[in-house]
């Protein structure tokens, strides 16, 4: 079973997420530097001027909005909630990011219940609504992660997931095998600064996805194995809606697939079904933006790459 690798930097794995040390480089690097990737330019993250006068309550963390963000939202103290702001559909698209570095802000559990509400709006095959969440934060949380850790660390009874997620290490065919390439070289290597041999460094990194990346709530995400296929294209929905749902309050997520691979783990903290399959889990939060971690941005490919439009009559 290929674990899916992801991952931050060593020395801020060991503070409390959230917490700065003076003089921080990443504090330092992220007030100067445009996102990486990104080289400053705009591209398809960058919402309007139109749009960005309509602010998110942390409005993607690039170009301009830096300075700004990093004046409002000191990432040496835990920042209050501030009030939600209304995005648009598209604001929501747009800002959407995974996020691996988190304010420890706490969530307040409405907040959660309305987020999950809004994603159940979700359509699935004939409303069957097949999903299922467990949301872990405070003690249950901890208990969770120490419990990952454990595991991760050595444990084999806790590793085992339900589904084969994704392929082995070398079963990735073209273009995919690329395109994995290139996003752990711009989380890995150009993010994190963690060159390609240094297997503890990306260890550690990996670790803090048991964590949550320090998000105060942690999803896991579940859904009905009767029946299994559209049950989870329906979970896929509802996990999009929960992370665009997220940006209307001004918090961000990670859809975080590398909890699953310690499905025992997860079985035996939270009561799961046996006829519901553990999807993926998510982290929710406040994005800590001084974090470098939060400058990664993604590319994607163009339209014309993956759509092909049919006006003709065929024939
Ligand atoms: C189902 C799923 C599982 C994922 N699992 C992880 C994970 O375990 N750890 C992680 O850091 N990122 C994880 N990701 C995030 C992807 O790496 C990310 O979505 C992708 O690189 C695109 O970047 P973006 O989300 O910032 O746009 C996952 C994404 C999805 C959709």
């Amino acid at each position: 079973m290929a674990p899916a690798r992801y991952e931050p930097d060593r020395t801020a794995a060991r503070r409390p997420p959230g917490h700065r040390a003076p003089g921080d480089k990443d504090d330092e690097r992220a007030g100067r530097d445009g996102p990486a990737g990104s080289q400053g330019r705009h591209d398809e993250h960058t919402v309007s001027p139109t749009r960005r006068r309509r602010r998110l309550r942390h409005p993607p963390v690039h170009g301009p909005c830096m300075e700004t963000i990093m004046n409002r939202t000191p990432a040496t103290a835990p920042t209050p909630a501030p009030a939600a702001t209304p995005v648009t559909v598209e604001d929501a698209l747009r800002s959407r990011r995974s996020v691996r570095a988190f304010l420890p802000t706490p969530v307040p559990r409405s907040t959660v219940e309305r987020l999950l509400a809004l994603a159940a709006r979700s359509a699935s095959n004939s409303n069957c609504q097949p999903w299922q969440v467990h949301v872990v934060s405070g003690a249950a949380k901890r208990s969770l992660t120490a419990a990952l850790l454990r595991s991760h660390a050595g444990d084999d009874a806790g590793r085992g997931r339900d589904y084969a997620y994704q392929p082995e290490r070398d079963g990735w065919h073209e273009p995919f095998r690329s395109r994995r390439r290139r996003f752990g070289e711009s989380l890995y290597r150009d993010t994190l600064g963690i060159r390609a041999d240094d297997t503890d460094a990306r260890l550690d990194h990996h670790r803090r996805n048991y964590d949550f990346f320090g998000a105060p709530v942690g999803i896991v995400l579940t859904t009905s194995r009767h029946p299994l296929q559209s049950a989870l294209v329906d979970a896929g929905l509802f996990l999009q809606a929960l992370m665009l749902a997220a940006r209307g309050d001004g918090l961000d997520t990670c859809p975080q697939a590398s909890v699953i691979d310690f499905s025992p783990v997860l079985r035996r903290h939270l009561p799961i079904p046996d006829d519901q399959l553990i999807v993926c889990g998510v982290a929710l939060g406040y994005a800590d933006p001084a974090h470098r971690l939060n400058r990664l941005r993604t590319p994607r490919e163009p339209v014309v790459s993956f759509a092909t439009f049919h006006e003709d009559e065929a024939g």
